[in-house]
């Protein structure tokens, strides 16, 4: 049996500590966490708690870990989105393998650079573009890729946020604003970017974009409404109140679901009372219409690639569930389905429907459909192979990250045509 992998991890919040180390206890032959940073001394204590890392191997920040000598096979950087690319860049140049959190970066020139610094080294750099590593993805672009509907002609990709969701993190949470954090295209839905040039199998030629913050304003504040929910007169009426959505709500709340997430961001170990407290005095206690968020709520975005495939994606903050649905037409046939039934319906012209049931094929469902412990057994058996371009390699990565730059310099244009090999310009 092969030695695991050793990682350092920079950032041990949500995603370093919750999805990508418990691989570790899972799988110990696998992976093994040998170290970490991060600037909150609680995070640290779990690190040492839950992973059993020695205190001499937990850092107070990415800048103290990366003046060590290479501690790791693997650095992941799970840092918040403005604080990827530093920590990437001096891993690489320390002789680190990465996995790297998405987006890259919300600058083109750093998507870029990075690039151009992963060639110059040769290590393999796996971008978290999870989806990939889910069966329902993996499954539908094999068909495709076999011809299973003709010849592909069209994907129409949408992403339901959920409502409560979209109020979480991108109007009271990390995500609300663009210059703390990234665009809505590369926050969310450079997954989607991603799994639609994947399915697409070609390079993308062409983008346009419309989208904008539409609700979540101070001027549809409903009269009677206040600074802070547990403040408010008109609360009841109001899906969007925190309590409900912390507390109450049987998909988000505390009462439901327990110490998990979304509670969890609020406080490191949520009970009712620390939760209300936070309500309280925390910025997720804040009303939706009186907070300083400044990203789409709603983006829809066409594209057309060099093989001559047409898609279009669209994102709403405003649904009932939390899900992706795709569907493409091919000129045999046409395959719609959705992430969170998980079925696949395959529609070959005049022939009965096939149904594939992706969930009765899953061995193992952990986040993201099954694609966060999925990318971490590719990255082993990657690493173990010594093939180092990674499905989610670096220069896949950056495509889809400049298509999703292209849609924001579109839509901050009126919607006008943007062509990718325009702003490529590494
Ligand atoms: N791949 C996915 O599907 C997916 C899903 C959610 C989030 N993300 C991305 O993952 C990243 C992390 O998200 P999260 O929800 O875990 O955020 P988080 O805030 O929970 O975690 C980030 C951690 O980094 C720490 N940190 C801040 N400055 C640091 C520094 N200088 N050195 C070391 N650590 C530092 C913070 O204290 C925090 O604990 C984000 O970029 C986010 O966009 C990816």
């Amino acid at each position: 049996m092969n030695k695991p992998i050793t990682v350092a991890i920079c950032g041990c919040g949500n995603r370093g500590l919750e999805a990508y180390a418990p691989f570790a206890l899972k799988y110990p032959d696998k992976m093994k966490v040998v170290a970490g940073a991060d600037i909150k001394p609680e995070r640290l204590r779990m690190l040492r708690e839950r992973f059993d890392v020695p205190e001499e191997m937990c850092f107070a920040s990415d800048l103290e870990l990366l003046a060590q000598p290479r501690l790791a096979d693997v650095m992941i950087v799970a840092t918040q989105d403005r604080l990827h690319i530093r920590p990437a860049m001096a891993a690489l140049e320390k002789g680190y393998h990465l996995l790297l959190e998405k987006p890259i970066s919300s600058s083109l020139d750093e998507c870029i650079a990075l690039r151009e610094k992963a060639h110059e080294c040769g290590r393999a750099v796996v971008v978290c573009h999870v989806l990939r590593y889910t069966k329902f993805y993996s499954v539908l672009e094999k068909l495709l890729r076999e011809g299973a509907v003709g010849k592909l002609q069209t994907i129409d990709a949408m992403e339901h946020v959920a409502y409560w969701h979209f109020a979480h993190s991108y109007v009271r949470g990390n995500w609300r604003r663009e210059d703390e954090s990234s665009p809505m295209i590369l926050a969310k839905c450079c997954h989607d970017m991603d799994i639609i040039r994947w399915l697409a199998g070609s390079k993308c030629r062409s983008v346009q974009s419309f989208g904008s913050l539409d609700w979540f304003r101070a001027e549809n504040a409903p009269q009677g409404s206040a600074e802070r929910c547990l403040d408010c007169g008109v609360k009841d009426a109001c899906p969007y109140d925190a309590e409900k959505i912390y507390i109450t709500n049987k998909a988000s709340g505390f009462r439901s679901i327990g110490p998990r997430w979304p509670g969890n961001v609020l406080v490191d170990r949520p009970t009712e009372e620390a939760l209300y407290d936070h309500l309280r005095h925390g910025p997720y206690g804040r009303c939706v219409y009186h907070c300083d968020n400044d990203v789409c709520d709603r983006q829809t975005v066409s594209m057309e690639f060099e093989n001559g495939v047409l898609a279009t994606f669209t994102v709403s903050a405003f649904t009932e569930a939390c899900y992706r649905y795709v569907r493409v037409t091919g000129t045999m046939g046409d395959i719609e389905g959705n992430l969170d039934d998980n079925i696949l319906k395959i529609h070959r012209f005049g022939e009965p429907e096939e149904v594939i049931d992706i969930g009765r094929i899953i061995e193992e469902y952990a986040g993201h459909g099954g694609g966060d412990f999925g990318m971490l057994h590719y990255l082993c058996d990657l690493l173990e192979s010594g093939d180092t371009r990674g499905l989610t390699g670096i220069d896949a990565s950056v495509e889809s990250h400049l298509m999703g730059l292209a849609a924001e310099i579109s839509r901050h244009d009126g919607g006008k045509t943007v062509l990718l090999s325009d702003i490529d310009h590494g």
